[in-house]
């Protein structure tokens, strides 16, 4: 059956690290909250030079290097952020100029946290219908561009990154097994940025009622992840690892209990990163893959949740 497998991944980070502590010397915060409530140690700020294309195109390079294919093979480039270096037109596009590919399919999708789910299960549809052979599926975020530095309930929470991963259709029992994506609009004042250009003119600064967000995300990851086992034929119990939206210490340890999944099968980088938004799923597989974790043969389960709210998951033989 031809099926979506991920021929290699890769992964970038901005030079500067900030820690809690750092931040507590210019915020009304604290190393010892931030851990307690989130399990956040630590964050990567973009400076100047880097943005969400310049980390997009250093993730790519390394995923496709680890490939083993030549940037001219790419036919597909979905890059998933609502965090754009412009309005238009896509960053997609500039990452296509900067690995030098002359000719291929690119655009941006925006589903802010569950970007790269979304991205995910298009270029999955577009390799199985034919339409694709390696796509370039990329998440990568510069949210500390839309964060109000003054409101400390949301600037403690995020960070700067990118994930790639390069997709290579093929009849294969590995691969891209089933996707299960959803959104409600209705939800959409709980997350959120203030400007847009057909509003205010602006780019705005995010807002968020962590509260209600995390209440809802526990609830809906774990269906959505029940739902994608379901339709891939699978049972908890097959997951070798679950690689989630690293949001939230507390959201992921919530999850896995009411799941019956053990801690230990879970991929937890959100100490080292904070949320990277679109970029921390592919960011957390990549990081787990290069330290050994996940292996070849090996049982994934990708899930995310954010802003619309939207949500989704996929379930994966690596
Ligand atoms: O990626 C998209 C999905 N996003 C999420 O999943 C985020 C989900 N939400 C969360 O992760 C959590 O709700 C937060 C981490 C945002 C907040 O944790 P919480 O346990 O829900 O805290 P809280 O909002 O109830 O605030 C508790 C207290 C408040 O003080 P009072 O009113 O009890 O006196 C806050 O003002 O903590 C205070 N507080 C802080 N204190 C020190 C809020 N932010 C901070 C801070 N440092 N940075």
């Amino acid at each position: 059956m031809r099926r979506a497998v991920i021929a290699g991944t890769g992964s970038a980070l901005p030079r500067r690290q900030v820690t809690n502590a750092q931040l507590a010397e210019t915020v009304d915060t604290s190393d010892e909250w931030i851990v307690e409530r989130t399990g956040i140690r630590m964050r990567y700020i973009a400076g100047e030079g880097e943005t969400t294309s310049s980390l997009a195109t250093d993730a790519a390079r390394r995923a496709i290097e680890s490939a083993g294919i030549e940037p001219s093979a790419i036919d597909l480039i979905i890059l998933a952020t609502a965090t754009p270096d412009q309005t238009f037109p896509a960053s997609a596009t500039i990452v296509q100029t900067a690995l030098g590919i002359d000719d291929c399919v690119s655009f941006d999708v925006q589903a802010v946290c569950s970007g790269f789910l979304y991205a995910l299960s298009v270029a999955d549809s577009m390799i199985k219908s034919g339409a694709a052979r390696h796509a370039l599926v990329i998440g990568a975020e510069t949210f500390s561009r839309i964060l109000d530095w003054e409101d400390r309930t949301t600037c403690v929470l995020f960070g700067d990154g990118a994930g790639a991963v390069v997709l290579r259709g093929e009849d294969s029992e590995s691969g891209v097994l089933a996707t299960r994506l959803h959104a409600d609009g209705r939800h959409n004042q709980l997350l959120y940025v203030d400007g847009g250009p057909s509003t205010t003119q602006t780019v705005g600064k995010l807002r968020m009622k962590g509260q209600e967000v995390f209440r809802h995300a526990v609830t809906n990851l774990a269906e959505v992840l029940r739902e994608v086992l379901a339709a891939a034929d699978l049972t908890v119990a097959d997951i070798d690892w679950v690689v989630p939206h690293q949001a939230n210490r507390r959201i992921l340890d919530a999850t896995a209990r009411k799941l019956g999944l053990p801690a230990e099968r879970v991929v937890i980088t959100v100490d080292q990163h904070a949320n990277t938004s679109a970029a921390s799923v592919p960011l957390a597989l990549d990081t787990a893959v290069r330290d050994g974790r996940i292996k070849r043969g090996d049982l994934l389960v990708l899930e995310a949740m954010g802003g619309g709210f939207t949500w989704g998951a996929a379930a994966i033989r690596y």
